[in-house]
This record gives C-alpha cells, sequence and structure tokens, in this order.
C-alpha cells in the first residue's frame, strides 16, 4: 500500500501519525486488508487527513473504545457525518445511535426478544426451514454435483425467508430489505458514488420499511408484535416502538447475508476446513465466528469524542470523529496468532466483528442460529465445495459483502 504515514500532527500537544489513506477509496473497500495492516502499523492513534478523522486499527485500542462509550459516543452518529454539528438523513437509530439512559429500553426490550431462549424457540423450524432450502436447490440439479451462486442461493435465500417471518411481515416486498439496508451502510461513509447509486430509491424503500414498523402491518406472533407488546406494557414509549422494529430490518438482514457468503466463501477455499467441519459437526458455531472474525461483514463503526480523549500517548480532540477499524482488529497479529488463516481449531471468541460492550450485536444469537441451520443442512448433504468461478465484491461503504461466490458441490 502506497502512503507517507507517520508525518507528524500536533493534537493538543502530542504528535500522531498521519495517514492519506482513505478506507472508503473504490479500491481499498475491494480489498481492505493492506489499508488495515498500514493503518495498524503506523500506530495505536492515526490521523486520517482525506476525511479529518482519527482512526484506531490495532485490537487493544479498538477494544477499549467500544468498550468506553461515555467517552466514545455513538449519539453523535456511528457514521462519518457528525450528529452533533449537522442534521442526519434520517431520523437516528434509538439502539446504535443512543446512548444512556436513551439506549437503556430498547436495549432491554431486544436484549430480552432475542437472547438465547429464542434460539431455543426458533431452532427447529429454522432447522427446518433451512433442510427445504438445500432440498429443493440440489434437486434441481443432475447426477452427484450441483452448481450455484452461493450467494443469491443461499447466503441471501435463507435469511430471506427466515428472518422476516420471524419479525412478522408479509412475503411480498421483502426484496426492499436488501437495497434498504445496501444504501444504509453505505450512507454511513462518505457521500460517495455508492452512496449516490442508492440515493435515487432510499426515499421509497424508507417509507416502504417505515410503513412495515406500525403495530397493523405485523403478524400477531413475531418479533414486531413483541416489541409493541413491550410499548403496551409501558416499557417502551409508542413512539419508540416502531423505531425499535425498523433497527430489526435495518441490522439484520444484510450483516447476515455476508455474514453467511463470508462463511460459505470460507469454507469453499479451505477444503480441509470443511472437511473438518463435516467430521466434526459441532464446530458449525466456531466456524460462523471464526468466518466474522475472519472477513469482519461489519468493517468499521465511528464514534464521536466527548472530550479530549488520550488514547496510547495520542490524544483525541473533542468533538472529532474516530473510526474503529473492526476488520483490521480482528486480523490484528498483536492480538491473534496467524490472523490471516481461515482455522477452525482456533477459539475465535473476543472478536470484534460483533462490536464490544454496550452496542456488542444485539443480533448475535439470531445470526449465530441462522448459520448453524444453514450450514448443518448442507454439511449433512454435501460432500465438497469449491469455488466454480470468479467472485465478486459488492462494495459497500461499511459492510465486506459479496454480489457472487459460484461454486460446486458434491452430493453427500
Ligand atoms: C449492533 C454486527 C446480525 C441487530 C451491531 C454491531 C455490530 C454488528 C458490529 C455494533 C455496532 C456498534 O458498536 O456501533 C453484526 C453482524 C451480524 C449481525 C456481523 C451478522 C453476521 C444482526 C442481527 C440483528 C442485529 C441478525 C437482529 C436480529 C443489531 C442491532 C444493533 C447491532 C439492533 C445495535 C445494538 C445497540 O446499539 O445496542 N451488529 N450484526 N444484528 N446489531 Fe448486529
Amino acid at each position: 500500500m502506497t502512503d507517507a504515514p507517520a508525518t507528524a500532527l500536533r493534537s493538543a500537544g502530542t504528535r500522531l501519525p498521519v495517514s492519506a489513506l482513505d478506507p472508503f477509496d473504490r479500491d481499498v473497500l475491494e480489498d481492505p486488508l493492506p489499508l488495515q495492516a498500514a493503518l495498524r502499523d503506523a500506530g495505536p492513534l492515526v490521523y486520517l487527513s482525506t476525511h479529518d478523522v482519527y482512526a484506531m486499527a490495532r485490537y487493544e485500542q479498538v477494544y477499549a473504545a467500544l468498550r468506553d462509550w461515555q467517552s466514545f459516543e455513538s449519539g453523535g452518529g456511528v457514521g462519518l457525518s457528525n450528529f452533533r454539528t449537522g442534521k442526519p438523513w434520517r431520523s437516528p437509530s434509538i439502539l446504535l445511535e443512543a446512548d444512556p439512559p436513551y439506549h437503556d429500553a430498547p436495549r432491554r426490550v431486544l436484549a430480552g426478544l432475542l437472547g438465547p431462549h429464542t434460539q431455543r424457540r426458533l431452532r427447529d423450524k429454522w432447522r427446518a426451514a433451512a433442510a427445504d432450502l438445500v432440498d429443493e436447490l440440489l434437486a434441481g440439479h443432475t447426477g452427484n454435483s450441483a452448481e450455484f451462486d452461493a450467494v443469491a442461493s443461499l447466503a441471501e435465500a435463507f435469511p430471506l425467508r427466515a428472518f422476516p417471518d420471524a419479525v412478522g411481515i408479509p412475503d411480498s416486498g421483502r426484496e426492499n430489505l436488501l437495497p434498504f439496508s445496501d444504501f444504509l451502510f453505505n450512507a454511513f461513509g462518505p457521500r460517495n458514488d455508492l452512496v449516490a447509486l442508492g440515493a435515487p430509491r432510499a426515499r421509497e424503500l424508507s417509507a416502504w420499511v417505515n410503513s412495515h414498523c406500525q403495530r397493523e402491518a405485523l403478524t400477531e406472533d413475531g418479533f414486531g408484535a413483541q416489541i409493541w407488546a413491550a410499548a403496551d406494557r409501558g416499557e417502551l414509549t409508542p413512539e419508540q416502538a416502531p423505531l425499535v422494529v425498523r433497527s430489526l430490518f435495518a441490522a439484520g438482514v444484510d450483516t447476515t447475508v455476508h455474514g453467511l457468503a463470508a462463511l460459505l466463501h470460507a469454507l469453499a477455499t479451505h477444503p480441509a476446513q470443511w472437511q473438518r467441519l463435516r467430521a466434526e459437526p459441532r464446530l458449525v458455531r466456531v466456524a460462523f465466528d471464526e468466518a466474522v472474525r475472519w472477513a469482519s461483514p461489519v468493517q468499521t463503526f465511528f464514534r464521536t469524542a466527548t472530550g479530549d480523549i488520550r488514547v496510547a500517548g495520542g490524544v483525541v480532540p473533542a468533538g472529532a470523529k474516530v473510526l474503529l477499524l473492526l476488520g483490521a482488529a480482528n486480523r490484528d497479529p498483536r492480538r491473534w496468532d496467524a490472523p490471516d488463516a481461515f482455522d477452525l481449531s482456533r477459539d475465535p471468541s473476543g472478536h470484534l466483528g460483533f462490536g464490544f460492550g454496550l452496542h456488542q450485536c444485539v443480533g448475535q444469537h439470531i445470526a449465530r442460529l441462522e448459520a448453524e441451520c444453514l450450514l448443518t443442512a448442507l454439511a449433512e448433504r454435501v460432500e465438497t465445495i469449491e469455488l466454480a468461478g470468479p467472485t465478486r465484491r459488492r462494495p459497500n461503504n461499511t459492510l465486506r459483502a459479496w454480489d457472487s461466490v459460484p461454486i460446486r458441490v458434491r452430493l453427500a
């Protein structure tokens, strides 16, 4: 990676490495690993001149900043734009973009709803749904092998079948969910061509999502209805309820799609790990968390400094935006042995792919369950899995996403 790192900037009397690298450059979005390494090597805290922000790429500092919500707030927005100085493009999330005490009640309600007991309730149903999906897919092929796109046929198809059912929305219109969250995750970055590309449909897609957050639009037995029931019990206000439902649509679909795509890509390119998984099916959970560490479907989020905050000898000035590179922390050799290896022998717990601290992903049990169900169905039916053609990334300002991962499988 070409950059002139480590020139000096005076920040509250301290000197910081300065980098002109742009985390949102199209080539970087295509392959962020060289930038991640360059920023980790530049120092624990780096000033990014392209966007006038501070960045942390090492595990130790990213982890500490995620924990320290008092110093690094989310209420100023978790994207590049600063809600303290400019107007947000939509009403902010009352989870992701809120701090205590405002964050407390919505978080409590969702954590109660999406906890381990929900996994137990949904597991049989989702196991059957995943088995049906894989059977349908393989039935369409003759002989003992099949070729299909792992993104469209599995990574998108399964969450789009299982998750909106669990939230409680009708079949029609579900195709809006992916472009909606694709735009949303792009909008956390700068106003670049990716944002411009999605902008023409943003209003229409937001209106569709907002209308499906209303009580009348939701079935009586899903997460959506349970969120409204929490409002009836006084645990949320009636104004908060639709915004909590919205956070499920915003954060719960695309993230999982690209988590599953990352997992399938990893297994298709690491045949020995696939064989290991087939021999030891209990490793499905490890496989998913290792894929989330290795590929980090959510690459970055911002925070805003609430004062002059000292970080490893440097200072983030009050009001500055701070980029936390979750993906870089998940590959930091200071924290992980052989961080670039996708390896089911490792214990990936402690990775920051689901964040950490107060805002740590409240839907992670749901994402893990989806992965467990889909992967189990596949492992029971498929002996080998390999790439069947060139892969294609889907560039996004926040997500590390796949557009296409063609695979060939040999049936068991
Ligand atoms: C928060 C990643 C799946 C709902 C987060 C955060 C990350 C993340 C990194 C922390 C944000 C921050 O610190 O600012 C992921 C990944 C997923 C996934 C990689 C899948 C592989 C899901 C699912 C749901 C969900 C399935 C819903 C069921 C949320 C919500 C928050 C969140 C509501 C905000 C929590 C808060 O601010 O308290 N997620 N997520 N996520 N996630 Fe996930």
